[in-house]
């Protein structure tokens, strides 16, 4: 079987992973998870996001978060607005993450805006972002199926992927929002847009595990072509305007998987766990990837 060699992983925890807990999850617990997964070897990350504190509290304290962790390693911020990508310009973060959904109605509740609108917004300020040399992914959510509008057209993600390729970002990350994907779909997407863009930018694959086939798409997209995937640690996440959306995929069963099929991520599984037991006393759910559960005994919680 033709696989990569190498994996990137591309850690969504602190964002994604977090940002749907209703408690507020104390900042230094925020900064210790994230130094905690650098020190496990994940190199990429979603920090947070500079989004309205109204819309979604838990990223309220983006500011201190990134003034904590920022380093050489490519930490994303998300922004999804011009108020968003001003704030970026009062930091030190050198890359960025927009996010738009394939399906308007899901935009709309998302970020209060129409795709098309969301578009006409980005454009001036991907262009910008370029030109002051961001390093910009593109968040491209309901690439499969929307909560509101059901099965997604793939020609219409292939023409809003190809709307930002032309708009000169640096990576996709194309996401089944809802965690309703299968294998089949994700390899026939995934094979179309590497196709299609995979000589133009990096392309990235975001699964949602509410149906437990996140893992089975992970392996459906390494046969695509791809080597880029985000993941949540703890399994941890959800978009809080995705009504029945759980958790990414964990983290640490992609990379259990990987390094099983002798496929390279740089990411030690030990110090990831550490990582995990640290947050886990700070969110309401248990943390239930195989991986932890089945280690997770064997540690004491920090
Ligand atoms: P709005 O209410 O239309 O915004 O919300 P507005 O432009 O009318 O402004 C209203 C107020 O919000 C103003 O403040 C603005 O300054 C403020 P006020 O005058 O009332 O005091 N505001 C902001 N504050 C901080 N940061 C900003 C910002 N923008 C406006 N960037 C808005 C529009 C986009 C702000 C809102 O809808 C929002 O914050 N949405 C965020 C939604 C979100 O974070 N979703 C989760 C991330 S996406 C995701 O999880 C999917 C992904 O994982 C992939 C996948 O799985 O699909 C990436
Ligand atoms: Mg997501």
């Amino acid at each position: 079987m033709n696989l990569p060699e190498k994996v990137t992983m591309i850690e969504v925890g602190p964002r994604d992973g977090l940002q749907n807990e209703k408690k507020q999850v104390p900042t230094n617990a925020k900064i210790h998870f994230i130094k905690g997964l650098k020190e496990a070897g994940l190199k990429e990350m979603e920090l947070t996001s500079f989004v309205s504190p109204k819309w979604v509290p838990q990223m309220s304290d983006a500011k201190e978060v990134i003034e904590s962790c920022l380093d050489e390693d490519r930490n994303f911020v998300l922004a999804p607005n011009r108020k968003g990508i001003d704030r970026v310009y009062e930091t030190d973060v050198k890359h960025v993450a927009v996010f738009v959904g394939v399906s308007s109605a899901f935009n709309k509740k998302n970020i209060n805006k129409t795709t098309e609108e969301s578009m006409e917004e980005l454009k001036p300020i991907l262009a910008e972002l370029k030109q002051k040399g961001y390093f910009v992914r593109a968040c491209i959510s309901t690439a499969f199926y929307c909560p509101y509008d059901g099965k997604v057209d793939p020609d219409d993600v292939l023409a809003l992927c190809t709307q930002f390729a032309d708009y000169g970002v640096d990576e996709l990350s194309v996401a089944d929002t809802v965690g309703m994907a299968n294998p089949q779909e994700s390899y026939e997407l995934f094979k179309r847009l590497n196709d299609e863009l995979g000589d133009r930018l990096l392309l990235t694959a975001h699964f949602h595990d509410t149906r437990g086939m996140a893992l089975a798409n992970v392996f459906a997209c390494l046969q695509a072509g791809i080597s880029r995937f985000d993941a949540s640690s703890g399994g941890l996440g959800g978009c809080p305007f995705a009504p029945g959306a759980t958790g990414n995929v964990a983290t640490e069963d992609v990379v259990y998987m990987l390094h099983q099929m002798g496929i390279e991520t740089g990411i030690d599984l030990e110090k990831l766990l550490k990582a995990i037991q640290g947050i886990s006393g700070h969110v309401s759910r248990d943390i239930e990837s195989k991986y932890y559960k089945l280690n997770n005994q064997t540690h004491s919680v920090s």
